[in-house]
């Protein structure tokens, strides 16, 4: 055996999504977030595009994510449908935690890819980096919703015409107990044919 399956099961099955308002103002160092992102990029791709562009906030660049989510809720939101408790979510969240990275997803110009396989890649990459995080006692939690994945928050990033971003994944220790994870029985997802 390479690695200890063991380790790795206990490992993947303690990933837990943790919100950010569940996150204390201690920092992660850039050291831990430069792990992240290298362990991100070997994400499996077709075609290796290796589409992934990330955006990493912290410090004071938080507040200009905040400002800009806050702003983009309202202006995407009819009057009828805006929720003051999402609004505050949109301003709260990249504050509350200590590293925001947005999920920009370039396009292959060649367009041989599709975006589709494109999402997966990136859905791989997030799931090395909260994987990582994991290992770190560190909380992640893959943020989307219109104001994220919209053209304005892909003109904010600076993305291509092309481009987009998929989500924003924010990291942060926790300041409540580790929480459990809950899966129905394995064998309700699987069908053997043999
Ligand atoms: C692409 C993606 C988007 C998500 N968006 C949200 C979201 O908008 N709000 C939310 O509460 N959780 C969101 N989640 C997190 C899920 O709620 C979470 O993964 C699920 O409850 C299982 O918990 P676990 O990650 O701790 O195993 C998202 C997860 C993924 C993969």
């Amino acid at each position: 055996m390479k690695y200890s399956v063991s380790e790795i099961s206990d490992l993947i099955k303690d990933r837990r999504t943790i919100y950010p308002k569940d996150h204390t103002p201690r920092e992660v160092h850039r050291d831990i977030i430069e792990r992240v992102l290298q362990n991100a990029i070997w994400a499996p791709n077709h075609g290796m595009t290796q589409p992934w562009r990330f955006t990493v906030f912290t410090g004071e660049g938080r507040k200009r994510l905040s400002e800009f989510l806050g702003a983009e809720y309202t202006r995407l939101t009819p009057p009828e449908k805006f929720m003051p408790k999402k609004h505050a979510n949109h301003v709260d969240r990249p504050l509350q935690s200590s590293v925001a990275i947005a999920l920009g997803l370039a396009r292959d110009p060649n367009g041989k890819i599709s975006l589709l396989e494109e999402q997966f890649a990136m859905a791989c990459a997030v799931q090395n980096m909260h994987l990582t995080c994991t290992a770190y006692g560190i909380g992640g939690f893959w943020s989307t919703g219109a104001a994220i994945t919209g053209s304005g928050m892909r003109d904010f990033l600076g993305l291509g015409e092309q481009d987009s971003c998929v989500g924003i994944f924010y990291l942060g220790y926790p300041a409540i107990e580790w929480p459990k994870g809950y899966r129905k029985p394995w064998v309700d997802f699987v069908k053997w044919e043999e």
